[in-house]
């Protein structure tokens, strides 16, 4: 596949990366940045889901196409819902569905030891797989619940071995969520594949926020550490929503310049 040495290590600058669910999104960010992700967190974003493991296929085909059908240059990852790769059958079957459907160049999966032997069938089938490591949020119904990994000697080991594993069963690159700076560190050092980050620090080779985020658009009040907002939408919105509500009010829209005679 092409576009897919974009994913090497040795790729002169970080990789850049953003999540979105819109073609109007995926529009602008496509060529600006190198990988747009479909992610499931469009759960929580689009669909108010308090996580994502609510997140169905029909939800994944529906924006991942819609979103294919507009990016031409950057490259395509899709995220495997919840439940759909419990099995190796059951993955492949999905999977293959998924890619039909969206056609994108990789897919990424949530990773733990007990499901490495998806990951490897998937490869083993030729499928291009982003392996997902640290914090996995479709393992919990809580997002409060979530902690940063890799503060513990034993969550560094585990996580380094799982990184390796990743590696050598044919995952593409390794999505690594809120661990330490030593870990990512770690990780990234001793793996031969890009490591991308979201609140995992500058040592990954990448790094991935949810477009969203990066403008305040998100409804979530809470915002992890990790986010930085770039711009303030929701001010610039909402006094656009009230400057059009005063218009509409004092019948000062539509004037003749949006009238038809
Ligand atoms: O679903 C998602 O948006 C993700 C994040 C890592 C960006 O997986």
């Amino acid at each position: 596949m092409k576009k897919i040495k974009i994913l090497h290590k040795s790729f002169s600058k970080p990789i850049s990366c953003l999540a979105t669910y819109s073609p109007s999104i995926a529009k602008i960010l496509d060529g600006k940045i190198d990988l747009i992700l479909v992610g499931d967190s469009l759960g929580s974003t689009v669909y108010g889901m308090k996580n994502t493991q609510g997140v169905t296929m029909d939800m994944m085909k529906n924006h991942g196409a819609a979103v294919n059908k507009v990016i031409k240059k950057s490259l395509k990852v899709l995220d495997m819902p919840y439940k759909t790769y419990d099995s190796k059958i059951d993955g492949y079957k999905n999977a293959k569905i998924l890619l039909n459907y969206c056609k994108p160049d990789l897919l990424k999966i949530e990773i733990s030891e007990k499901n490495l032997v998806v990951l490897k069938y998937l490869v083993d089938k030729k499928i291009n797989v982003i392996s997902h490591i640290g914090v996995t949020p479709q393992s919990y119904k809580n997002f409060n619940k979530i902690k940063v990994l890799g503060r513990t000697y034993k969550e560094k080991k585990n996580l380094l071995k799982l990184a390796k594993e990743s590696e050598t069963l044919g995952a593409k690159a390794i999505l690594l969520e809120c661990v330490t700076v030593d870990t990512a560190k770690l990780i990234t050092e001793n793996v031969s594949i890009p490591t991308i980050g979201i609140g995992a620090s500058r040592y990954c080779d990448g790094q991935v926020l949810v477009f969203d985020d990066l403008i305040n658009l998100s409804t979530n009040n809470k915002k992890p550490r990790f986010v930085k907002n770039y711009f303030n939408f929701n001010k610039i919105a909402s006094n656009v929503v009230e400057r059009y509500n005063r218009e509409v009010k004092l019948k000062k829209f539509p004037s003749n310049k949006f009238s038809y005679n």
